[in-house]
């Protein structure tokens, strides 16, 4: 019902997305330059963005994921952060890349920052497609951002709401 009736107002186009995918890339390659670096994709919503990241990477990486909870099925934050798979790579003394679809609160990188480096790895950076900075709780730093905005619930290109809109080619604000 709520679907339906809601609106879609574009955000980032393919185009923007792309922009920024690449320079993202670069910047990437260019600091892990001679590092064994590790992406560690957060599912499900940075299937897409990690897929396309990783491809316009110009050194070799490793790709794993973890599985996390924060969301119930709304655009509210249940506060609480449940690792439900956790990367079956062995990460001891690699330099990890947490890659996300958007922080909001931060509650979630921070936890998954400290959780991959609890396991020993020797770095843990952390790469949002979106830095969404109004509800910030938890200081995280997001040390490579596709974009930041500073509100709204956003879908597409990974994003969900309840499970929806993940297949969107752009990034829309869901206005419910
Ligand atoms: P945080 O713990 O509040 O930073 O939230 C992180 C997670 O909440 C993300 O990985 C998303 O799954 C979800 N989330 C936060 N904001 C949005 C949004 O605007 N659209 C879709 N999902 C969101
Ligand atoms: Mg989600």
């Amino acid at each position: 019902m709520h679907a339906q009736m809601s609106e879609l107002i574009p955000v980032l186009t393919r185009k923007d997305i792309s922009y920024a995918v690449t320079a993202l890339a670069k910047e990437i390659s260019y600091d892990y330059r001679e590092k064994e670096l590790v992406l560690i994709g957060v599912l499900k919503g940075a299937f897409v963005f990690l897929s396309d990241l990783a491809r316009c990477l110009s050194i070799p990486v490793k790709i794993d994921f973890i599985t996390a909870s924060s969301y119930g099925d709304g655009t509210t934050s249940s506060g609480k952060i449940r690792i439900t798979e956790t990367p079956s790579m062995d990460l001891k003394d690699k330099h990890v890349l947490l890659v996300e679809d958007i922080v909001d609160t931060g509650l979630t990188a921070g936890y998954l920052a400290a959780h991959l480096k609890s396991l020993g790895s020797k770095t843990v950076k952390l790469c949002a497609m979106i830095d969404k900075r109004e509800r910030r709780e938890k200081a995280v730093k997001v040390d490579y951002a596709g974009s930041v905005v500073e509100k709204g619930f956003l879908v597409g290109y990974g994003l969900d709401y309840d499970e929806q809109y993940r297949n969107l080619p752009e990034i829309y604000h869901l206005k419910l």
